[in-house]
């Protein structure tokens, strides 16, 4: 715990509150006892002693469950005394009434049993939407199709489904028994996020209040940007409220919180440390490596928070970590713009967990407010392995892979086919000549290979700012394939934007008719390509380039055996695994998804934890490429970095393309 004797009585507020405050919700404190945790008008208070959150945020579901402890233990080290923790549904109940939280990476509590023992208490945020860079903001895919399912709203359905996500994540994941008023870490825990900037229904928030008031009784608070209407948007009676954004943020709340009962001490719950990457030829990585205006700028903030505003915050990112997977979220701007695996964030512990220059710079910001209390020395960073090139055959062809068939007149929709995440294959047999400018749905949902009998007709994407119209033309008995890549749910929406809300449109996969110059095709079959079982295959020469008789996406396999370590017998160290010759696609290690690879950049190579990687032994790695025809290599290669680089490269698909 952290005294703040001297810095409470330098505050001077640059807006007179106190006088309307009113205390955090009374029934929480039914005995006469002091609450473990609770706030008056100006400070937190942790067993009655005022308590100054000096916090980052760092989500579990996004780091190897077996790194967990080192992570947290760095971030004592770095001076923070709370870890801020977004919980992912999607990941938790990825099937409805299928609650994984045995599984090691969702164990939550597991995750907050350690940071406690590490020094650090926790805040809970749960959502059910949190944003965060993730798919769809963490909601389940399957979710959309429950009937008269409106998210983000008072709706019946909604409601009703996010009530058994907290009543599970408070009993079966054992959460309620990790607050603060039974002895446990949890301060505070967070209603929705950031819901000001999506919409202004309170009645929809107080229903979240009420839901997370039957689970837990620690106080509740909200999370806005540091704005009128988000702010206004957003506060709930009863619930104190914080904002988000850099330290310009930090007056907002009392100039635009009227309710006392949303008042109290001042917390900034999202500082950002720097910002997430997305896929674009003309994105560059996001760092502040180099770029000393933006680290100086942080560390004048670290005591602008904590001593000019007496103000608790949070880090975001402390650690970002990974998007695994097909986890990833995205964005609508016009046109889908893609958030990469890599979830570095430019935070101070990198992608692999490495104390980097700006955690020390921070800590070194941050000593002077722990009142000489002693923090340990962060441990040294471990090396980082190489993995000598190795080489890959082709095995399969994706349209091998197809799975269950379903047929419908008209296409339907990802979801609709009971699939959450990866391709779907859409296939027609065309009954009489017919050709001209294809339209696949509403718009592409998110990025389809247009194939007449395998043969590559073109490359529809939403990402394009200019999509690209494909024409065929079809004879008799001719297939036409749409092979449809689910990029990621768009995660955030401002209502604040011109922009339309894809929150709650998150279908994949083809939406609407397929037309070729306005000319409705009937008639599909469908198959879903999740591929969460990889194809074990043979080489199969007659797939190399110059042999093969189809454009398909491949998959290829290929092993190396994992460098021995001396830390540790059972795993190896990390490295990171890049596909020079692959153009787009996706890698898997021992059946792990690592994520994407997109010759575009700006992520160049794919994190491979040592906890996936067997030392020693023989490692099976399965790459999927998308492109083989656009590849110019005649072999698929890949090889473990020890360094990390970014960069970017033109778009062979699109070349005019933002
Ligand atoms: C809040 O509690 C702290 C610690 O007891 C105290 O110093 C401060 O005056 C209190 N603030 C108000 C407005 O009561
Ligand atoms: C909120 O609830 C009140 C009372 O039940 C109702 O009058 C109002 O229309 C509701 N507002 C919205 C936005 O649903
Ligand atoms: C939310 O909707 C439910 C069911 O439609 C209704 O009973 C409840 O009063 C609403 N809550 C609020 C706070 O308006
Ligand atoms: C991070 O990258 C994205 C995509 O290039 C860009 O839009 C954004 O402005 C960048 N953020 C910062 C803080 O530079
Ligand atoms: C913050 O407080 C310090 C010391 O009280 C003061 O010198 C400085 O000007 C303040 N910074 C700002 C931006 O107000
Ligand atoms: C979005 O794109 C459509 C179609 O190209 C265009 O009409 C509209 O003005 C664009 N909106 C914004 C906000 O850029
Ligand atoms: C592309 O197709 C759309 C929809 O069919 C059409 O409105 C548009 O004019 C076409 N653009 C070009 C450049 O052909
Ligand atoms: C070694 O790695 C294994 C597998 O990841 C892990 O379970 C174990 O805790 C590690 N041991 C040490 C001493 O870190
Ligand atoms: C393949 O080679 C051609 C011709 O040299 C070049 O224009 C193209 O950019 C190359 N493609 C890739 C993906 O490197």
């Amino acid at each position: 715990m952290i005294l703040f004797k001297g810095l409470l009585s330098i505050v001077t507020y640059g807006v007179a509150i106190g006088a309307a405050y009113v205390e955090p919700n009374p029934s929480r404190t039914t005995s006469a006892a002091v609450p473990a945790f609770t706030y008056n008008a100006t400070s937190f208070l942790l067993h009655g002693e005022p308590y100054t959150i000096i916090g980052g945020q760092m989500d579990p579901q996004r780091i190897p469950h077996q790194y967990w402890r080192d992570r947290l233990s760095k971030a004592r080290a770095m001076g923070l005394n709370t870890i801020f923790t977004y919980i992912f549904w999607n990941n938790l109940e990825p099937t409805q009434g299928l609650w994984l939280s045995e599984d090691p990476q969702n164990d939550v509590a597991e995750y907050f049993r350690i940071a406690q023992e590490e020094g650090l208490n926790v805040v809970l945020r749960p959502g059910p939407y949190i944003c965060g860079e993730h798919d769809w903001g963490g909601f389940p895919a399957w979710l959309s199709q429950i009937p008269g399912m409106v998210v983000r709203t008072n709706n019946t359905q909604f409601m009703e489904e996010t009530r058994k996500y907290i009543v599970n994540l408070a009993g079966k994941s054992g959460l309620a028994d990790l607050q603060a008023s039974r002895g446990g870490p949890i301060l505070m825990v967070q209603v929705e996020n950031e819901y000001g900037s999506f919409g202004e229904n309170h009645n929809y928030t107080a229903s979240v209040r009420d839901i997370l008031l039957e689970s837990f009784d620690v106080p509740l608070y909200t999370n806005d940007g540091g704005d009128s209407w988000p702010l206004e948007g957003g506060y709930v009676p009863g619930v104190l409220a914080a904002v988000d954004g850099g330290s310009w943020a930090l007056p907002a709340r009392d100039l635009y919180i009227k309710d006392p009962t949303s008042l109290g001490p001042l917390l900034n719950g999202e500082y950002y440390t720097w910002s997430p990457d997305q896929w674009g030829s003309y994105n560059p990585h996001n760092t502040t490596v180099g770029n000393d205006g933006a680290v100086s700028q942080i560390l004048s903030d670290i005591p602008y928070h904590l001593h000019n505003y007496s103000a608790s915050v949070s880090f975001y990112m402390f650690h970002g970590g990974t998007n695994f997977g097909f986890e990833n979220g995205a964005l609508w701007q016009n046109r889908t713009t893609v958030f990469t695996n890599s979830y570095d964030y430019g935070s101070p512990l990198d992608e692999t967990g490495r104390t980097t220059d700006l955690y020390f710079k921070m800590r070194d910001a941050i000593i002077p407010f722990l009142n000489g209390e002693d923090i340990p020395e962060p441990p040294d960073n471990l090396p980082r392995s190489s993995i000598p090139e190795f080489s890959l055959c082709p095995t399969t062809s994706l349209f091998e892979v197809r799975g269950k068939r379903t047929t419908s007149s008209s296409p339907l929709t990802m979801e609709a086919l009971g699939q959450a995440y990866g391709f779907t294959l859409y296939e027609h047999t065309a009954t009489s000549e017919i050709e001209g400018s294809m339209q696949a749905g509403d718009r592409p949902r998110d990025r389809i290979l247009v194939y007449v009998n395998e043969e590559i007709a073109g490359v529809m994407d939403s990402q394009y700012q200019h999509p690209l119209n494909v024409s065929v033309s079809l004879k008799p008995g001719d297939k036409l394939q749409l092979l449809v890549e689910n990029l990621g749910r768009v995660n955030y929406y401002s209502r604040g934007n011109p922009y339309k809300n894809y929150v709650q449109d998150p279908w994949k996969g083809i939406k609407g008719e397929v037309s070729l110059d306005g000319m409705v095709l009937n008639g599909w079959d469908m198959y879903s390509i999740q591929l969460d079982t990889l194809p074990s295959g043979e080489c199969k020469p007659s797939l190399e380039k110059d042999q093969r008789s189809t454009d398909s996406p491949l998959l290829y396999q290929g092993s190396f055996v994992g460098p021995p370590t001396q830390q540790n017998s059972s795993m190896t160290l990390d490295t990171f695994i890049a596909v020079p010759n692959g153009i787009k696609g996706n890698v898997w290690v021992n059946n792990f998804h690592l994520g994407r690879y997109w010759l575009v950049g700006p992520q160049q190579s794919l994190y491979l934890p040592g906890t996936v990687v067997k030392p020693g032994e023989v490692n099976e790695v399965v790459i999927l490429e998308l492109e083989p025809w656009q590849m110019n290599a005649t072999s698929m290669v890949a090889y473990g970095d020890s360094e990390r680089f970014w960069g970017n490269n033109p778009d062979p698909d699109c070349l005019v393309c933002v």
